[in-house]
């Protein structure tokens, strides 16, 4: 069975895709965890789903001992020899609707010091102590029977490698959850659904400096991918205004031509890697390819879709990070059709409700 667990706030906007992916095999076993049954291992894009659990079997086990034995019952024999693999140990944690705060709500309560995450999430079920307690047990029954694999258990998340297998332990309760163990290359393989990040987790980027909180959005875009901007790429950054992600690019030692009908703020638009040209995003046609494609435009999604399928036909950028300010009740067929059309330009493509992404979602990745 795949185990899809849903995005904040995403949980009926995730069922609507399973209905499309998986018509008559799917049913929800928890708030926001959906239980499927892949037909192959060719898994769909699901644009509202936080994390993939494949080949995932439900599991009980009495104490955190027992646990760790479970799990590395499960790896041993399974696992590629000398190859490195990854485990992430997770409470589940429900997801409802509209369980986080507004983009002003949050500020205010910065304001007031009280800020702690960027909203409130539901408790999960079984307390970090215990998954952590799990892991180090795993680890030292390892290191005692099975050196050769604890040697290559990884320490540090990192977008997977094609030789590196990924182990979820997802805890429902104290002594229920389910395991998935994916040898290589199967994680690899389904990147696109099954993230290297725990549970699909990645706390939002926090950088004063930055024109506006729009910076994150593409931060957490370049974690997911496992791919930054580089130093001496070249970027346009379409509807760039106040300038945030021209911020984050010229940090990184990049060349950004910036598109807006507004200005920029005035720091970056004297920055002498910054060249800042005021006008209709829709209509801008790069003189050259470029490296980076960004694009946080608000526009109608179609739009914005069709521009972004102009650029990969054309070849005119190598990475895309695309804004799509969707509707969640009415994205399906806009979504839909680019679940089609984009891998056919695509060599590695994310299309995500990101963390940072309220009613939005970001299509990312590298041109074929
Ligand atoms: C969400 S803001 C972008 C924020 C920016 N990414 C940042 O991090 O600072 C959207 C921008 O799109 C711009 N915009 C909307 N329609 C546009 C168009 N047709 N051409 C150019 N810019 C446009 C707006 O002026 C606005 O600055």
């Amino acid at each position: 069975m795949l185990l899809v667990l849903a995005a904040p706030d995403s949980k009926d906007a995730l069922q609507r895709e399973l209905a499309v992916a998986f018509p008559l095999a799917q049913r929800e076993l928890e708030p926001g965890l959906f239980a499927c049954e892949p037909a192959s291992e060719s898994l769909p894009y699901l644009a509202y789903a936080r994390q993939a659990l494949p080949l995932a079997l439900a599991v009980e086990a009495a104490s955190i001992r027992a646990w760790a034995e479970l799990i590395v019952d499960a790896v041993a024999g399974v696992l590629p020899d000398q190859k490195p693999w990854s485990l992430h140990v997770l409470p589940f944690r429900a997801v409802g609707e509209h369980t986080r705060m507004g983009a002003r709500a949050w500020h205010s309560q910065g304001r007031a010091g009280a800020r702690v995450s960027p909203g409130p999430e539901p408790a999960p079920t079984v307390g970090p102590n215990r998954c952590r307690l799990i892991r180090e047990t795993v680890t030292e029954l390892l290191a005692k029977r099975r050196r050769h694999l604890g040697r290559h258990l990884r320490e540090q998340t990192r977008a997977f490698s094609a030789d590196e297998s990924l182990v979820q332990v997802l805890l429902t309760s104290l002594e229920h959850g389910f395991l998935s163990v994916a040898p290589a290359p199967l994680a690899y393989q389904q990147r696109h659904l099954v993230s290297h990040l725990p549970g699909g987790e990645q706390p939002l980027a926090s950088d004063k400096q930055a024109p506006s909180r729009a910076f994150t959005k593409l931060v957490e875009a370049e974690v997911r991918l496992g791919r930054k901007i580089a130093g001496g790429e070249s970027c346009v950054d379409l509807g760039a205004a106040p300038g945030s992600w021209t911020y984050v690019a010229v940090q990184r030692g990049a060349r950004v031509t910036a598109v807006d009908r507004a200005e920029l703020r005035a720091d970056l638009l004297l920055h002498r890697r910054v060249r800042f040209q005021r006008g209709d995003a829709f209509r801008f046609e790069p003189e050259a390819p470029v490296d980076w494609l960004l694009c946080d435009v608000i526009a109608e999604a179609e739009r914005t879709a069709e521009l972004l399928l102009r650029w990969l036909e054309n070849g005119w950028c190598r990475h895309f990070v695309v804004t799509l300010k969707v509707d969640d009740s009415g994205s399906v067929p806009l979504l839909e059709s680019l679940k089609r059309e984009l891998p056919r330009h695509t060599s590695e493509l994310r299309l995500l409700r990101l963390s940072a992404n309220k009613k939005e979602v970001c299509a990312f990745g590298e041109r074929t």
